[in-house]
Order: structure tokens, then C-alpha cells, then sequence
């Protein structure tokens, strides 16, 4: 295939690319028409009388307004069977944009603190996982976030529950209220984790300034950075994530809904491929920022003029970026080269 000359031949490209996802809160897939059918089931109260409503409730002017209502949107998930079809909903759409790898976050503690066992949450969760790898092909990395607005005792206890459930736990990351909550605040937690073996991620330079970055890497030792959007404010800092290759979980519909920018077409995703950024695209809350992963890759491919060999790049930081072990990464970076022929 030559250039993509038309928005249609993008589209199209961007459908059939072989592509990991990476940044994606199975939570924030939670569609409306989901949200309904397991209030019912459930008997739970919301406090939206149609799927419009809930639509029309989804205007953010920053992450905590986002945050406020995602956790509301929660509440309907109470049984393992509701965590099972939310994830199996997700992998399904997955599927239906070429994924062939996901590393998706949850967050207990949202959970938990409604009185939802642990291993409920973790049990319809994985359970999805390991029949979306059977029937749809996809494999997966599931990573615990803390919540950074809760304190980091919490996280402890939160990390000590997941103990019996470790060989399903690939990873932890830190997700939630950025601006008052630095990384460094759970400078024990991640040392725990990381002597567990467990992979460390967290979401840094969304809102917060790239000291939250620093923090990241050097009190954490965090292994990707997600976001990482506010890193560009720091020239030595890029060099040195460009210099360690360290990927970017980049998120650009949720940038636009959370007013991380102001408008897609200034957002720094070329700027950062432009850098050498190890960034990829990635939907976030797919179902409260308007679009899955092809939405978002659309979405930058059209506004920043990106080209077939930037949305080849992209896909190929997905695979590299991962935590699929080498031999599997190869396996997918061969399929992205046969694809792009
Ligand atoms: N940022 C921080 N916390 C989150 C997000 C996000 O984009 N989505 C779900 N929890
Ligand atoms: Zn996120």
C-alpha cells in the first residue's frame, strides 16, 4: 500500500492495523445501555432516566468532574457475572478494531469501599480475560490501579488483599485525582509491588506538572508512563524518556473531554513521535470520552495529518511498549510489517 491520500484510505488502514491497547480503565467501558440493564438487574438507583441523559452528563471541563461521575457510574456493578459482561463487551469492541493485545487497569478500591468483595471483582474480570484470549484471540495484562486520592495505607491494605490472586495481577498503577496526589505518596506501596515481581505503571503528567513525571520514575520506578501529556514542558526530561525508550500511554479523546487540550488539532501526539516519544494511542474511558481505540487513532490521524508510516509507528510502540514477552512482541511487530507491506 502507497500513501493514504483521502480520510476514507486512513480509516480504512487504521481498521485493519494489528494493534495493542494499552491504557484502557474497564470501568470507563461501561456503556450507558450497560449501565441501565445492570441497574435493573441489580436494583440499583441511578440518577439518569435514559441513555441521553447519561450522554448529556458526560461534558467535563477537567478530570476530577469526570472522575466524580465515573465513580457513580460504578455502582451498578455488583456481581461477578456484571464485571464479567462489562469486560467481555470491552474485548468484543476490541476485537472489532483489530486488537490482538490489551493491558486493561481496574480499580478495587472502587469496589471495595462499596462493600464489593475483592475477589468478585477479580474473578468475573479474568474470567472474561481468559475467554476473550480463547474464542476472540486477544491477549491480555491486567493491572491494579490505587487510587491516589485515597491515602496510601489503603493502597497497602488494597495490595495485601490481592495477595491470593497475584498469579492474575500482571501489574499496579496509580490512577485517579492527579493535581495534589504526587507520585511519591506511595512510595511504599510500589516498592512492595515491585519486590513482588509485579510490573509498575502510573498516570503522570495528565493534569499534573512533569515533576509528578520525575517522581514517576525515580521514587516509583515506574516501567511506562501513562499520559505523560505535561513531560513536553521539560526538555531534559524528554531526552531522558526518549534516551530509555519509555513508552507513553497516550490518550488523545480523553485529553480533549478532560481539557488536557483545548483542541485536537494542537494535541502533542506528533510532537511527540516528532521527539522520538515511544507514544501510542489508547481510549482510556471509552464510553465517557466518545470513542474505542480506532476512534482515537482516527481522531489524531485526521487532525495532525499523520502519516501511514506515523500510524505504523504508533502500532508498533503499542507491541513494543507492552509487557508481552519478547518472543510475542516479535510475532506482532511481524504482523504489523506484513500489513503495512
Ligand atoms: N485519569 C486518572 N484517573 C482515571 C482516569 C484518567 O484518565 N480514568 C479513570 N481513572
Ligand atoms: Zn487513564
Amino acid at each position: 500500500m502507497t500513501g493514504l491520500a483521502t480520510a476514507a484510505e486512513r480509516s480504512a488502514f487504521i481498521d485493519k492495523l494489528p494493534k495493542a491497547e494499552l491504557h484502557l480503565h474497564i470501568e470507563g467501558s461501561l456503556e450507558p445501555e450497560l449501565m441501565f440493564a445492570l441497574a435493573q438487574r441489580n436494583g440499583v438507583q441511578i440518577p439518569f432516566a435514559s441513555v441521553e441523559e447519561v450522554q448529556a452528563a458526560y461534558n467535563f471541563s477537567n478530570l476530577q468532574d469526570f472522575l466524580d461521575i465515573y465513580y457513580q457510574g460504578m455502582a451498578v456493578l455488583i456481581e461477578e457475572q456484571d464485571f464479567y459482561d462489562l469486560t467481555m463487551a470491552y474485548l468484543q469492541r476490541a476485537k472489532a478494531d483489530n486488537v490482538r493485545h490489551v493491558e486493561i487497569f481496574f480499580d478495587p478500591q472502587g469496589h471495595t469501599e462499596r462493600g464489593v468483595a475483592f475477589a468478585t471483582v477479580i474473578n468475573g474480570i479474568s474470567r472474561a480475560l481468559a475467554a476473550g484470549e480463547r474464542d476472540l484471540g486477544i491477549s491480555y495484562r491486567l493491572i491494579m490501579c490505587f487510587l491516589r486520592h485515597l491515602s496510601e495505607e489503603n493502597a497497602l491494605a488494597t495490595l495485601a488483599e490481592a495477595k491470593p490472586f497475584l498469579e492474575r495481577i500482571h501489574g499496579v498503577g496509580l490512577d485517579s485525582s492527579e493535581l495534589g496526589h504526587p507520585p511519591g505518596k506511595f512510595t511504599n506501596v510500589f516498592a512492595q509491588a515491585r519486590d513482588l515481581g509485579l510490573k509498575l505503571v502510573a498516570h503522570a503528567g495528565e493534569e499534573g506538572p512533569p515533576e509528578y513525571v520525575y517522581e514517576a520514575l525515580d521514587i516509583l520506578k515506574i516501567d511506562r508512563i501513562d499520559h505523560g501529556n505535561r513531560a513536553l514542558e521539560d526538555t531534559a526530561l524528554v531526552k531522558r524518556l526518549v534516551d530509555n525508550g519509555m513508552c507513553l500511554t497516550v490518550c488523545p479523546l480523553s485529553n480533549l473531554k478532560l481539557c488536557v487540550v483545548d483542541d485536537i488539532h494542537d494535541h502533542p501526539l506528533k510532537r511527540m513521535l516528532d521527539h522520538g516519544l515511544k507514544a501510542t494511542v489508547n481510549a482510556d474511558d471509552p464510553s465517557y470520552f466518545g470513542g474505542y481505540v480506532n476512534d482515537n487513532y482516527r481522531a489524531v490521524a485526521e487532525a495532525l495529518d499523520l502519516s501511514k508510516d506515523e500510524l505504523i509507528l504508533l502500532a508498533q510502540n503499542s507491541f513494543i511498549g507492552s509487557f508481552l514477552e519478547d518472543s510475542d512482541k516479535q510475532r506482532h511487530l511481524a504482523a504489523v510489517d506484513a500489513y503495512a507491506g
